[in-house]
């Protein structure tokens, strides 16, 4: 069962489908608004359209505004026996780039120097004052949005009393950010797509002309990258560090030419990876998901014949 819409970002879905049909597995869709969690004395039961349901095997997509009734459904079929790909707390963590880099940080996985804060100072943007070039991103964006790039740290703050940033519609409460250097003056960075363990496709991305952002939304351009190369190490990294079943990561080369995470992400899409890496990441997930599925019902099979020897 995929929770999602379909319609948002089609593109995604049509591959899952696609690698479905190649495999043999039937895929059903759940709109996240159309579940329920039914509780009551000695029984609680996770519901769609009003019937308790438990499906065998979970993926969900961008289910962000779902947070309330997606995360306690989810960890509700999980202890009943659902196989739910990407948990649900690692994946909502994962949406927040602040908690992300710590997730990162304890794993000592490289980050880019960060500064956290919900409304910027002279004195808490010091430890960038040095640098030709400081990046403002939401700590909840998406696809580039909602980021700004500027000469300085003093340039952000001026910015930042104008009006900049202080109004994010993305967040009911108030949206903390993260500033950074602008590594490599911009416009150029690496996607990696992970899935239980591997690295399955690497691309770089080249951001438009006069543009800092490589998000491909943002038409960047796509180039194969090898999985040899080191991106894809610090990539499976970055899954493991936010405890994620699959996922993407964005990275930066720094100057040293170490690659520095910059975001990962549960829910990326990866319709633009397949297309310019040639790689087939649904199926990949999809595999993760029989996978799991088997080695649940197996594990259940023998726990149970084991039980019975014992008693
Ligand atoms: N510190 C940075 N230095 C240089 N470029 C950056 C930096 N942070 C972000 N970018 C560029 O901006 C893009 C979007 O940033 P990212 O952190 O991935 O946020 P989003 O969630 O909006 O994609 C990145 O893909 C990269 O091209
Ligand atoms: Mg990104």
């Amino acid at each position: 069962m995929v929770l999602h819409y379909p319609s948002v970002r089609r593109s995604n879905w049509w591959l899952l489908c696609e690698a479905a049909r190649s495999c043999g597995i039937r895929l059903a869709t759940w709109e996240p608004h159309r579940l329920q969690v039914h509780c009551m004395d000695g029984e609680i039961s996770g519901c769609y359209d009003g019937k308790p349901v438990r499906p065998g095997v979970v993926l969900h997509r961008t289910v962000a505004a779902f947070q309330g009734i997606v995360a306690p459904a989810l960890k509700l079929w999980a202890s009943e026996g659902t196989v739910v790909l990407n948990e649900p707390d690692a994946a909502y963590r994962s949406r927040d780039k602040l908690l992300t880099y710590l997730a990162l940080h304890r794993a000592q996985v490289p980050i880019v120097h960060t500064i956290a804060f919900v409304e910027p100072s002279e004195e808490a943007m010091q430890p960038l004052a040095d640098h030709r070039g400081v990046i403002l991103k939401p700590a909840h964006g998406v696809r580039g949005e909602g980021i700004r790039a500027f000469g300085s740290a003093g340039e952000l703050l001026t910015a930042w009393e104008g009006g900049c940033g202080q109004r994010s519609p993305l967040s009911l409460a108030r949206e903390h950010y993260v500033a950074q250097p602008l590594v490599g003056g911009g416009g150029r960075d690496l996607r990696a797509f992970v899935v239980s363990g591997a690295c399955v496709a690497l691309m770089q991305r080249q951001a438009a002309s006069g543009e800092v952002r490589a998000n491909l939304a943002l038409g960047a351009t796509p180039t194969r990258l090898s999985l040899d190369h080191p991106a894809a190490s610090t990539a499976v990294a970055a899954l493991e560090a936010c405890r994620l079943d699959y996922g993407g990561v964005d990275l930066i080369e720094d100057d040293d030419g170490t690659v520095r995470v910059l975001e990962v992400d549960a829910w990326a899409g990866f319709a633009g990876i397949s297309a310019a890496t040639g790689e087939d990441v649904a199926g990949a997930i999809l595999q993760l998901a029989m996978t799991r599925r088997l080695g649940d019902r197996l594990g259940g099979r023998l726990g149970g014949r084991l039980g019975g020897t014992a008693t």
